[in-house]
Order: structure tokens, then C-alpha cells, then sequence
């Protein structure tokens, strides 16, 4: 007998979570004898991110089997998004009916598709549960908190996230502590990653509309800024006192380097601020960036300044002192306070600049929390496996 997984992806940061779970698959089949179980394993591509340099990039890089199934939702409001991939995964569900779905994450495919599978009677298994931030006004929280409440199999990456689960009153046998599935993908190419040459990742991928600088300063020391939440990029208030501590007081330091997010790129050309970034003679716009360029980024940087979440976990493990744009984090393991990397610095510019100087002393510590080590993939089939 065989058991069906369809397992889902929709925007960046789920193909460095799903690519190891895709290996682990393989690999239990290639092991099984014919008369064994099989795994059938299905990919569907909710569509969300679709730009090359958001998805395609990320397949090549991490080789990801092209998805079975895209239901092609593309960009739009939350509503938009979440109810497009509903009535599209309905159908493959119904046409599929595999025994297990399994989302990651916590953007707007983790919820639609932890959602419509339920309502099909279907097992859903969430990897990267628990995580919590408390901040109910970002998307993010409210889509972790609607799949955890309906998976079937709630696997975490740390213990403060199986206790955000018990707290909530999930029922222990739901729950599983596995590690962080992300860092099996860091590990597995870092070597190829270090290999990379900074001045090469940077001319390859200067944004086109940029005002190519004669001279581009490249110098040993560089920070690398990331933004894209919408607390962060969306309103010019908050937008544009950061941007002016970055191009005022940070590149007096280092060069600065920007891999920009799509949202925050057609916001700053929306607020009349990208022309001064782009001419900045120390300030480097980028192309959103593949896996393996970004983290030899993260390897070289002198700091981080961000809003992402996976990079916060990144620079946990590479050591690269990490600001945290934000009042509060959902993974509180990559903070300082549990020998973490990241500090949380919100976007308040007095705030940012005191714990800059911090860090720009720091040297570079590499953590590692319990279970990063690089095969979470695997306990995560075994836990399904064994339900
Ligand atoms: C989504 C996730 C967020 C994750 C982020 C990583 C949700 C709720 N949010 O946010 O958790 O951290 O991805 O990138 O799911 N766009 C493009 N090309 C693309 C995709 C988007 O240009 O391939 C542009 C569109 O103009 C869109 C904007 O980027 O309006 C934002 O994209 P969207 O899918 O709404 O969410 P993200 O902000 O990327």
C-alpha cells in the first residue's frame, strides 16, 4: 500500500522548507524494497510568488522537481489570494485525494490549504508550527494560528513553540519537536555558497533601473539590509527615517547592500525615494536574490538589517549580528537573550542607531539551537509515517 502526500508551497521562504522534505521523500523510496510502502508525493505551487528571481530561482538552486500542480493565484489582496487557492486546491483534492497535506510556514498558502484540506477530511501535518509572535495585526500570525488549530500533526522547530502549542491547549499527541527544516538546507549548501565571489553576486544582480555608479566602493566590510513587511514598507513615515539613518549614518561605516523585496521596491518609487537610494554612492540595490547568493551574503556581512524571519534564523546559526526590524519576533530563539544573533531593534531610528553600535562591534558567533542540525527533514517524514 502506498500513502499520497501533497505537499505546498506559495511564496520564497517555503522553497528552502520544502526542498529537504522533497529529498527525504526521495530518499525513503529509493530504500524500500517494491513490496514496502511507497510515498506518492504530489507538489502544488500555490502561484502567490511568481517573478523568476521570487520562485524559478529558488527551484534551480535548491533543485526542486517543477511543481505538479500551479494554481497560477498570483498577486492581490489577502482575501484575493486566500480564496483563490482555496477553490483551486478544492479541485485537486477532490481529484487527488491524497491522505496526507503538508504546509509549511505561515503565509497565505500555510492557511488556504491547511483550511480546504480539513474541510475535505484530509490529514494536514504543519511544519514549523508553534511559532507565535503575539501580534495579531500581521498576516503571518493570523495564518500560523488557523493552521495550528486544524493540523493534525503539529511539528516545531524549538521547545518555546511546542509550549505556545500546550499553552493554547493542543493536545500533546498532536505535537512534535523536530528542529528547524530550514537549516537542512543551509547546511547542505553552505560549501557551495562560500565558494561565491561578493564582487560577482553584486554585478550579476544590480537592479536594471539602477544608475550604474562608475565605481562601485566594494569594500571588505559591507552590511546587507533586507525589508519587505508591510508594518515596515508600507507607510512613508516609517519607511523614510530609516531609509535616511541607512544613507546618512550606516554607509559612513560600510557599504550598504540591498536585495530588494518587490513590495518594498514599488513602495519606495511610490513614496520619491528610490532615486536617492539607487544614486547613493554607498548604498548597492540589488535583484532579489537566489539562495545561494544570499547566503554568501549573509556569510561575508558585517551585519544584517532586517525584517525577515528566516534570515533572523540564518544569522543565528552563521553567527552575523542581526538587527531585527521589528517590535517582536515569532522566533524568539534566534534573539540574544537565547544566545541567538538577532536583537530587536522596531523601527524606531533611536532604537536602531543605539543597538547598531552594538553590533557593529560584535564578532561573529555562530549558535546552534537543539535540532538544527541539519536532518529535520527526515524526523518530519518519520513523524508522518508514524501517525
Ligand atoms: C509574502 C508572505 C510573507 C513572506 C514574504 C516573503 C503572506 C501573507 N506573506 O509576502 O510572509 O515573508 O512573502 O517574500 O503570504 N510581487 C512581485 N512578484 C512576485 C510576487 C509578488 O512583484 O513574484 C509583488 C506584487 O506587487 C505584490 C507584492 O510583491 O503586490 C507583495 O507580494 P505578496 O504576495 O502580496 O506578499 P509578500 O509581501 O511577498
Amino acid at each position: 500500500m502506498s500513502m499520497k502526500i501533497i505537499s505546498v508551497v506559495g511564496a520564497r521562504p517555503n522553497f528552502m522548507k520544502i526542498a529537504p522534505f522533497i529529498n527525504a521523500i526521495n530518499e525513503y523510496n529509493s530504500l524500500k524494497s517494491k513490496r514496502s510502502r511507497l510515498i506518492l508525493h504530489l507538489l502544488v505551487h500555490t502561484g502567490q510568488h511568481y517573478d523568476d528571481r521570487m520562485s524559478k530561482a529558488f527551484f534551480e538552486d535548491l533543485g526542486i522537481p517543477k511543481a505538479d500542480i500551479n494554481l497560477g493565484v498570483g498577486s492581490g489582496t489577502h482575501a484575493e489570494q486566500v480564496g483563490y487557492t482555496m477553490i483551486e486546491f478544492e479541485k485537486v483534492l477532490k481529484q487527488e485525494k491524497p491522505d496526507w497535506v503538508v504546509v509549511v510556514g505561515d503565509v497565505n498558502a500555510t492557511l488556504a490549504c491547511s483550511v480546504t484540506a480539513k474541510k475535505e477530511w484530509i490529514k494536514v501535518c504543519h511544519i514549523e508550527a508553534g511559532l507565535r509572535s503575539g501580534d495579531i495585526t500581521m498576516p503571518e500570525e493570523v495564518n500560523r494560528l488557523v493552521t495550528d488549530r486544524l493540523a493534525d500533526l503539529l511539528l516545531t522547530p524549538d521547545h518555546i513553540s511546542s509550549e505556545n502549542l500546550i499553552k493554547e491547549g493542543t493536545d500533546l499527541k498532536r505535537i512534535q519537536f523536530v528542529g528547524n527544516i530550514m537549516i537542512d538546507t543551509l547546511e547542505s549548501n553552505r560549501e557551495k555558497a562560500k565558494a561565491l565571489n561578493i564582487k560577482d553576486i553584486v554585478h550579476n544582480n544590480l537592479v536594471p533601473d539602477y544608475q550604474l555608479k562608475s565605481n562601485i566602493p566594494l569594500d571588505e566590510e559591507f552590511g546587507v539590509i533586507t525589508l519587505h513587511r508591510p508594518s515596515n514598507v508600507d507607510k512613508k513615515e516609517v519607511l523614510q527615517p530609516i531609509i535616511r539613518f541607512m544613507l546618512d549614518e550606516v554607509t559612513k561605516d560600510l557599504t550598504l547592500l540591498w536585495p530588494i523585496h518587490p513590495r518594498a521596491k514599488k513602495q519606495l518609487q511610490s513614496f520619491g525615494l528610490f532615486d536617492e537610494i539607487a544614486a547613493h554612492p554607498r548604498m548597492i540595490l540589488l535583484e532579489p536574490l537566489g539562495y545561494f547568493d544570499m547566503l554568501r551574503l549573509n556569510m561575508g556581512a558585517k551585519i544584517m538589517l532586517t525584517d525577515s524571519g528566516g534570515l533572523q534564523e540564518e544569522c543565528t546559526i552563521l553567527g552575523t549580528p542581526c538587527l531585527t526590524l521589528r517590535w517582536n519576533t515569532e522566533r524568539p530563539v534566534t534573539l540574544k537573550e537565547h544566545g541567538g544573533a538577532s536583537v530587536l531593534v522596531g523601527n524606531n531610528v533611536n532604537r536602531i542607531r543605539e543597538e547598531y553600535f552594538i553590533a557593529l562591534q560584535k564578532a561573529r558567533t555562530p549558535i546552534r539551537p537543539e535540532l538544527w542540525d541539519g536532518k529535520t527533514a527526515e524526523r518530519c517524514l518519520e513523524a508522518i509515517i508514524n501517525y
